[in-house]
């Protein structure tokens, strides 16, 4: 994506036809999203640029490589406008495997779970991966880590100092999800990275679900240019007329799309431009058996949205959106080639991508072999913490027999927590979970080797009747999160994590059930997707058999510890009243045995 005088004078060459290109694209018809229309088209690509469309006749060489388009549509590559890929648990490398042939050839990324976990010098090794790569990585600088409030434990703190240095890195195209409550809170490292940001010309991506009046207004006062969690269609209404850019997340746990594109497609169509999709966290089954941004496509279409206006939302939207359209959005001289081979713009299925000007995928799977790199220590998933015992998870109080009123976390839905206050028996001074009324118990631990800390409260919702799961990775922390209706399995769970170097678990009456390694700093696995995919299912089926009928068992789980979602969260500081942003004491009350 670098620019210099010399690749430059070779594009202008390129673009007036002095000399040949690459590759032509000849009989296909291209849509258009800059000008909004359709029509017949060739494309010639030098290098890994577009250098004309239309008749390209004057284009062709003795080297020029050709790709017959006969009977498909030229959609431009598509853009994931907000995602965490590694909350798939696939690297970067298996990622780019399972969503380019799906048509994504770009991602707006924080990368920020591996920072969590690794820091710069992990991010780095990240970079090179990319760029290794069909697929292209947008990165934001996190607005700061953790993103806590309180602060939790990481083992990186992105602050404005690392803003002053970072935000000069070719790499940076802005300020990632900005979350609103640091801004309303006046954080100073938040203010900082944002002062970075106006200094440095770069735009600052937001995250403010559920901000509205006064709220939503100081929250845009700071310079936030677009959102991407809106609750509903009014929401992003509000947040539209106010000027932002509207990102709408459809994730593997989220489902907001089919609701936000209401603001389209019921309350003004002209909001259409300015609206664009991202996928935030999804699962490897999901892009497996759904698609990825293709089928957000789909799914807007089948919501009544105009195809060409659906792809416009998949591609040049979120580009302008980022103020990345000079390189990428749409099929244009001067752009990067990235581009789709599409059966037809209202069923919408990709026969073949090309990428930098390459074709990389047919028939939905790379046709190459791309390998992962080696990793070197830094990207090592050692858990630096203690083994476990039992009594970590037990809550002592202190009263030997009797009740506890306590605040139990309910999941309404992944992204809801209420509160939920429930009596529970205490015996010999530990307050039990109790299956019946499903109440588990749920703690976190710090793992960089930083401060050993280790929370302990009650959840509910899961209904697990026994046993335990744990996960390594759970963002954005990645700190180990584990969840059970039984002190001696939650350990067993957590020693077996820190045994195997990360991943996920569940285990139920002192065995494990299923085990998925994640060595990439304990959050992701080089495995191929499938294998992945197939791996959660084990997971999730292994929970159910333990009594959850959650769609996502685990996912539910790790998203626990995200202090942005309403009411209530845990980090290793203890259970998160989201609302105060403060810990508070599960235990309301005690009462003693009469
Ligand atoms: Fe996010």
């Amino acid at each position: 994506m670098q620019k210099n005088i010399t690749n430059l004078k070779q594009l202008i060459r390129a673009g007036r036809g002095l000399i040949p290109a690459s590759t032509v694209i000849l009989n296909g018809t291209l849509v258009n999203v800059m000008s909004s229309e359709i029509y017949k088209a060739d494309v010639a690509i030098y290098e890994d640029t577009i250098v004309a469309i239309g008749d390209v006749q004057d284009y062709t060489g003795p080297e020029t490589k050709t790709i017959d388009a006969s009977g498909k549509y030229l959609v431009p590559g598509l853009i994931d406008g907000h995602i965490h890929s590694e909350c798939s648990k696939l690297s970067i490398t298996s990622f780019a495997k399972a969503v380019v042939p799906c048509g994504t050839t770009s991602i707006v990324s924080g990368l920020d779970e591996y920072i969590s976990v690794s820091g710069l010098e992990g991010l780095k090794e990240v970079f090179e991966e990319i760029n290794a790569s069909p697929l292209k990585v947008f990165w934001g600088a996190p607005y700061r880590t953790p993103y806590t409030f309180p602060q939790s434990t990481v083992a990186f703190n992105f602050n404005k100092e690392v803003h002053a240095k970072v935000q000069q890195w070719p790499e940076c195209f802005g300020v990632w999800e900005t979350v609103r409550e640091y801004v309303q809170e006046e954080d100073e490292e938040t203010l900082g990275a944002i002062e970075q940001a106006f200094k440095n010309r770069l735009p600052v991506f937001g995250c403010a679900p559920m901000a509205r009046g006064k709220d939503l207004n100081g929250y845009l006062c700071a310079g936030v240019r677009l959102d991407h969690e809106s609750y509903d269609h009014e929401e992003v209404v509000e947040k539209m007329r106010n000027g932002m850019h509207m990102v709408i997340r459809e994730s593997s746990v989220t489902h907001f799309l089919k609701e936000n594109i209401r603001a389209v497609t019921e309350v003004n169509p002209a909001f259409a431009r300015r609206v664009s999709f991202c996928t935030d966290d999804v699962t490897a089954t999901d892009v497996i058996e759904k698609g990825h941004v293709d089928n957000l496509v789909r799914l807007a279409i089948a919501e009544g949205v105009a195809p060409l206006t659906a792809i416009q939302m998949a591609t040049i939207n979120s580009a302008e959106a980022y103020r990345i359209d000079h390189l990428v959005g749409s099929i244009s001289p001067g752009k990067i080639a990235d581009i789709l081979l599409v059966d037809s713009p209202e069923t919408f299925h990709v026969n073949a991508v090309i990428s930098n000007g390459r074709l990389v995928a047919e028939n939905s799977k790379l046709n190459y072999k791309l390998f992962a790199p080696t990793r070197s220590s830094v990207l090592s998933s050692e858990l630096k913490c203690a083994k476990t015992t039992k009594s970590d998870f037990e809550y002592r109080v202190d009263l030997e027999n009797g009740q506890a009123k306590v605040l139990a976390m309910n999941v309404i839905g992944p992204f809801v927590r209420k509160r939920r206050d429930v009596i529970l028996e205490v015996e010999d001074f530990i307050v039990r979970p109790d299956i019946e009324q499903d109440v588990l118990m749920v703690s976190v631990l710090e793992r960089f080797g930083r401060n050993g800390n280790k929370s302990l409260a009650f959840c509910s919702g899961w209904k697990l009747k026994k046993g335990a799961m744990a996960s390594s990775a759970a963002p954005d922390d990645n700190n180990i999160i584990v969840m059970g209706a039984d002190a001696a399995d939650m350990s067993l769970a957590v020693n077996h994590l820190i045994e195997n170097g990360g991943g996920q678990v569940v285990v139920a009456d002192g065995k494990i059930i299923e085990f998925l390694s994640l060595p990439v700093g304990g959050i992701a696995s080089d495995l191929e997707p499938e294998e992945i995919a197939y791996r959660e299912t084990l997971l999730t089926k292994a929970a159910n058999q333990l009594g959850c009928d959650l769609p996502e068992p685990l996912m539910y789980m790790f998203f626990l510890p995200i202090t942005a979602i309403p009411d209530y969260a845990i980090t290793d500081v203890g259970p998160v009243d989201c609302i105060a942003l403060e810990t508070f004491d599960p235990i309301l009350e005690l009462v003693k045995d009469k």
